[in-house]
């Protein structure tokens, strides 16, 4: 098959970036970002998804890393963006926008794609507006683990206690702190071979972590977006 360039994007919760890759996957030119519009309806999105792709050089074909639960290229949930996004045909409405095929997966899927190793179990949880988990068995995905809004301590969830919103409130001190805890309450739940912590804000842990541990770059969350197009 001839080269296909592909457009890969990821909605985060407070920034929509872009980048195009090459048939390898290797990024050809700059990652570029809008800042999420607020609310963050389906149209403003899909606005900004359409000027980035404009900002760019052509594609053949587009990958979507999305905050929510997707199936089959329809979001189902959409905690951090806007209730407008449940049951919204995503895959369909941007391919008509772009006049490109599309394929959607959820945000931390796709960041988990653009870090295993494809060995053993391997879990990535990013650290960002939302609490994000994927999960991979040799390379095989489990698609939408959602460990973002299961109780973690005292009630609240781990997206409550991890998330963005709390980094600002607690500290990054106390927030590292939990950071660890959840690290302990994962290994026991998953017992992974690795763990991948990704996402914005996973550039402002300073921990000494285990060996099976390791911080990826958040554009990871762009470069998984090759993986979506490997049948
Ligand atoms: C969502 C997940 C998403 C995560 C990170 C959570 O609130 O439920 O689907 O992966 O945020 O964006």
């Amino acid at each position: 098959m001839a080269d296909q360039k592909t457009l890969t994007v990821d909605i985060g919760g407070s920034g929509i970036k872009a980048m195009v890759l090459d048939t390898n996957g290797n990024p050809i030119g700059k990652r570029t970002r809008v800042p999420t519009p607020r609310p963050a309806r389906p149209d403003s999105v899909l606005e900004g998804i359409v000027k980035l792709a404009k900002g760019q050089s052509d594609f053949d074909r587009v990958s979507v890393g999305f905050p929510g639960v997707i199936r089959k290229g329809i979001t189902e949930t959409a905690v951090n963006l806007h209730k407008d996004w449940i049951g919204f045909d995503l895959e369909g409405v941007l391919s008509k926008k772009l006049d490109k095929p599309v394929r959607v997966l959820n945000d931390a899927d796709v960041q988990g794609f653009g870090a295993i190793s494809g060995k053993g179990v391997e879990l990535v949880v990013t650290l960002g507006t939302g609490f994000g988990s994927a999960l991979f068995l040799d390379g095989k995905l489990v698609p939408n683990l959602e460990v973002a809004h299961h109780p973690f301590h005292r009630g609240k969830t781990y997206e409550e206690h991890l998330g963005s919103a709390a980094l600002e409130k607690a500290g990054r001190k106390k927030w590292q702190r939990r950071v660890m805890q959840a690290i302990a309450s994962l290994e026991h739940l998953f017992n992974y071979d690795t763990l991948y912590i990704g996402g914005g804000n996973a550039r402002r842990l300073r921990l000494d972590l285990p060996p099976n541990v390791k911080i990826i770059p958040n554009v990871a969350g762009l470069l998984g977006g090759i993986a979506l197009w490997r049948d």
